[in-house]
């Protein structure tokens, strides 16, 4: 009995060792490990049919096995580190890299003239002690509008046209709500700068898009006047366009100021005298601008008796345009780095 047993072991560990010389894969040499060592296995088996041994030889019963086991686990060991190392040559071998190959180029890109000129806006205004915060683009009606002093039926709401998410909702045509939300918090006095993408549904041409940005400015305090805002853009305008920059301002309307103005500066082309690039007339158009009308002051929580402030509002593409003689707004938007990178 205890003779068939070993025959039965020794001929297990022989055929283990054969299976293993036969594996030449990784997968390959773990079934046969699953095979004879596994819960399942034939080395198992043998220790499974203990019970119908003699007490008294049970355990050199037990030691073959366990001999068996280290046999054929030295044999599994072997063979797995070969088959790693050969696995690891053929990789080595496959994944080979040509050093001599020219390097991918990697491009970088260019600040985009919108933002060159953002950034000296911001620079200028933040050195006025101004703060830059930014507002929704998808706005209210009643902040767009309404509280703006431009109701339901003004022909300014015509000149606005945009695209509406719902009656109440739209794409906002200006940066001007901004004021709204920022006098509703009511923090006094205020002196912020606020840029950002604003929409009009136009037709897409050398000066117009459909979806441009504008930089918004606000102050609010106690005894600010015209002379403050005249100041403070004519500073503006030197620092942006070169020290011997003039400003003009004439009369204009806005719904939610009063008095209104437009901002003109002497072109910075010819220096007044007139040319191609102020179209002969020696100013160029920069901004609206005006004093805050006292009843959008109302309308935001502020009493008009002890506040005023002024407002502007610039085009930052037509800064751009302007600043870099670029002549067609689509240039802008096409993000071609060849032009971008002339900035
Ligand atoms: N929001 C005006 C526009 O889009 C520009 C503007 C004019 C803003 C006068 C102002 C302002 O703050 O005071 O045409």
């Amino acid at each position: 009995m205890n003779n068939n047993i070993q025959e039965k072991v020794n001929s297990i560990i022989e055929d283990a060792v054969a299976k293993i010389k036969e594996s030449d894969k990784l997968d390959k040499l773990n079934d046969v490990k699953v095979a004879f060592l596994g819960k399942k296995g034939e080395l198992t088996a043998v220790l499974k049919g203990m019970k119908d041994v003699a007490p008294e030889d049970r355990p050199k019963v037990g030691q073959w096995v366990n001999e068996a086991r280290e046999t054929i686990e030295k044999h599994l060991e072997e063979t797995k580190a070969m088959l790693e190392k050969a696995k690891l040559e053929l990789q080595l071998k496959e994944e080979v890299i040509d050093v001599t190959l020219p390097a991918k180029k990697t491009e970088a890109g260019h600040s985009h003239p919108n933002t060159i000129a953002l950034e000296e806006v911001e620079r200028i205004f933040i050195g006025m002690g101004y703060e830059v915060v930014e507002g929704p683009e998808i706005e209210y009606d009643e902040y767009n509008f309404e509280k703006l002093n431009i109701p339901a039926n003004h022909p300014a709401k015509d000149e606005q046209d945009t695209f509406y998410i719902n009656k109440d909702i739209v794409l906002r045509t200006q940066t001007s709500p901004v004021q709204a939300r920022i006098m509703e918090q009511g923090n006094l006095p205020i002196r912020i700068l606020s840029p950002g993408r604003v929409f009009r549904s136009d037709e897409v041409d050398a000066t117009h898009s459909p979806s441009f940005h504008q930089i918004e400015g606000l102050v609010i305090d106690k005894n600010i006047t015209f002379s403050d805002l005249k100041g403070t853009l004519d500073v503006f305008a030197k620092e942006l366009f070169g020290e011997d920059t003039k400003t003009k301002f004439r009369p204009h309307h806005f719904p939610f100021t009063e008095p209104s103005a437009e901002m003109d500066v002497s072109c910075f082309k010819c220096g007044g005298s007139g040319c191609r690039f102020c179209k002969g007339s020696g100013w160029i158009e920069i901004l609206g601008c005006g004093m805050v009308h006292p009843h959008v002051l109302e309308m935001c929580g502020i009493d008009p008796d002890v506040y005023t402030g002024f407002a502007f509002g610039v085009g930052l593409e037509r800064i751009a345009l302007l600043k870099y003689e670029i002549d067609d707004m689509r240039l802008l938007y096409e993000n071609d780095i060849r032009f971008l990178k002339q900035f």
